[in-house]
């Protein structure tokens, strides 16, 4: 298993935890290209995800989507974020631990569901009870992301500067835990 240090870092978690955000941000400060899987889908797709999901149902979006995260191991020099749904399919999962050097943007389902109350983006969020929805992908997914991460960050309210330094730390760590004379 190479260093943790050397796999491509990808934000996961839940839609709102601030994937896209945050990393956009740290890919800047790490003088990364950044890359999020959704936007590489719709580029492919050629229309928006809710659109797919719509004309072609969730199972077509998934393997896209699984094809993505594949095409992505072995990327240098990039900061990646997944779907909130990336971590569904054990395939996928595997492909994380081993390929990537995960982060889980943690949030409770409060949190998420204030952010994304007015959303329209979303087609899993397109529902009666939003609120409702977000609980259960919470129920169902906080274990498979928590499974994946190396790295688990609550994301609370501190703003996305204060994420951005908290997972550089986390990363500075892992880089002296496999190279204990690196500078700090
Ligand atoms: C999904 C999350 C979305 C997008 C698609 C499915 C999910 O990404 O991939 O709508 O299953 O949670 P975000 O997490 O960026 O919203």
């Amino acid at each position: 298993m190479p260093p943790l240090s050397s796999l491509p870092v990808v934000l996961v978690g839940l839609p709102g935890a601030g994937k896209t955000t945050v990393g956009r941000n740290l890919a800047k400060s790490r003088n990364l290209r950044f890359l999020d899987t959704d936007q590489l889908i719709e580029s492919q797709i050629g229309c928006t995800i809710r659109e797919f999901f719509e004309t072609h149902g969730e199972s077509a979006f998934r393997e896209i989507e699984s094809s993505t995260i594949s095409d992505l191991i072995g990327s240098t020099d990039c900061l990646i974020s997944t779907g909130g749904g990336a971590v569904i399919s054990s395939e996928n999962r595997q492909k994380l631990q081993q390929h990537f050097n995960c982060i889980y943007l943690r949030a409770t389902p409060e949190d998420l569901y204030r952010r994304l109350r007015h959303d329209k983006k979303r087609p899993l969020l397109q529902v009666a009870d939003p609120l409702q929805a977000i609980r259960h992908l919470f129920a169902v997914r906080d274990p498979l992301y928590l499974e994946v991460a190396k790295v688990v960050v609550d994301t609370g309210r501190p703003s996305v500067g204060a994420l951005v330094a908290v997972i550089e730390r986390e990363l500075q760590l892992q880089i002296q835990d496999t190279c204990p004379d690196a500078v700090r």
